[in-house]
């Protein structure tokens, strides 16, 4: 979705601002320090309630106040989202109502950015991967929220009857293949029309690099997740946790057929 209008008010060092912005493409000019990052870091706060150069309210507050503001028009309809924060405290609306949830906001405004700690999506952990391709799902793939919900709420209640050695496992343990299967095969489909995509833009900017992802499932992958499950019931069983399943995938991302890590 893009935006229409952006305002914001009381973040670092901008006191306010009023941006009228093109659907397709904007470029930040200024000196440096003049604030172009904390319009990008505004857009990243306005869709997922945090920047992504700072978990911390009290860096983006403008020096000595208690509250910042960020608000934009998106797309066709022009729907006002807007976003209040304070210490401890998150004010959301969306066409001048309340809401409670930051999710309905990044459900009208996608935002994906990328900035210097980007890397970590390839140098860091699987878990970093992991989010990745799952925020991008999020946006892309209506059902998945829903299936991913699904599935780590089946999770969470076998893992808790393995800590107590409960009969219930067993049932949550039936449940939890096929929720599994699911947000491992959307995945999947996500990275395929990912690694398409990058292949048509690869071959303009990088014609010499050959760059591959492969999804590792988590799991023995000449296995079902089920069969998978079934033979480490023990071993889950004495360490009261589930030890397989899409709570351990990765992406492998290959440069010219090595390993980019
Ligand atoms: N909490 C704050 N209150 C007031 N000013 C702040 C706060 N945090 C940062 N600043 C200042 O805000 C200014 C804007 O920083 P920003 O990083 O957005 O600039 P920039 O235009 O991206 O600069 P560069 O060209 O160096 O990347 C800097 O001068 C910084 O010192
Ligand atoms: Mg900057």
């Amino acid at each position: 979705m893009f935006l229409n209008k952006l305002s914001l008010r009381k973040l670092r060092n901008i006191k306010e601002a009023n941006l009228t912005l093109n659907r397709r493409t904007n470029v930040i000019v200024g000196e440096n320090a003049a604030g172009k990052t904390t319009i990008l870091e505004a857009i990243d706060v306005l869709s997922r309630g945090r920047s992504f150069r700072t978990n911390k309210i009290e860096n983006l507050l403008n020096n000595g106040e208690g509250s910042l503001y960020v608000g934009a028009t998106v797309g066709e309809k022009k729907r006002k989202l807007e976003i209040e924060k304070e210490k401890g405290k998150t004010r959301i609306l969306i066409d001048d109502k309340e809401e409670k949830k930051q999710s309905v906001i990044a459900e009208e405004l996608a935002v994906q950015s990328i900035h210097p700690n980007s890397h970590n999506i390839i140098e860091g952990t699987p878990s970093e991967r992991r989010a990745f391709l799952d925020w991008g799902l999020f946006h892309v793939e209506q059902d998945f929220k829903r299936a991913w919900s699904k599935y780590t709420k089946i999770l969470k209640q076998r893992n808790e009857a393995l800590k107590l050695r409960d009969q219930s496992e067993a049932t949550w343990l039936k449940k939890l293949a096929p929720a599994g299967e699911l947000i491992s095969s959307m995945r999947e489909g996500y990275l395929k029309g990912l690694q398409q995509h990058l292949e048509e833009v690869g071959r303009y900017i990088m014609p010499n690099l050959e760059l591959t992802f492969s999804y590792e499932k988590g799991w023995d992958d000449k296995k079902t997740l089920s069969d998978a499950l079934n033979d480490k019931k023990q071993l889950d069983a004495d360490k009261g946790f589930t030890s397989v399943g899409p709570q351990n995938a990765n992406i492998k991302i290959m440069l010219n057929g090595r390993e980019a890590q």
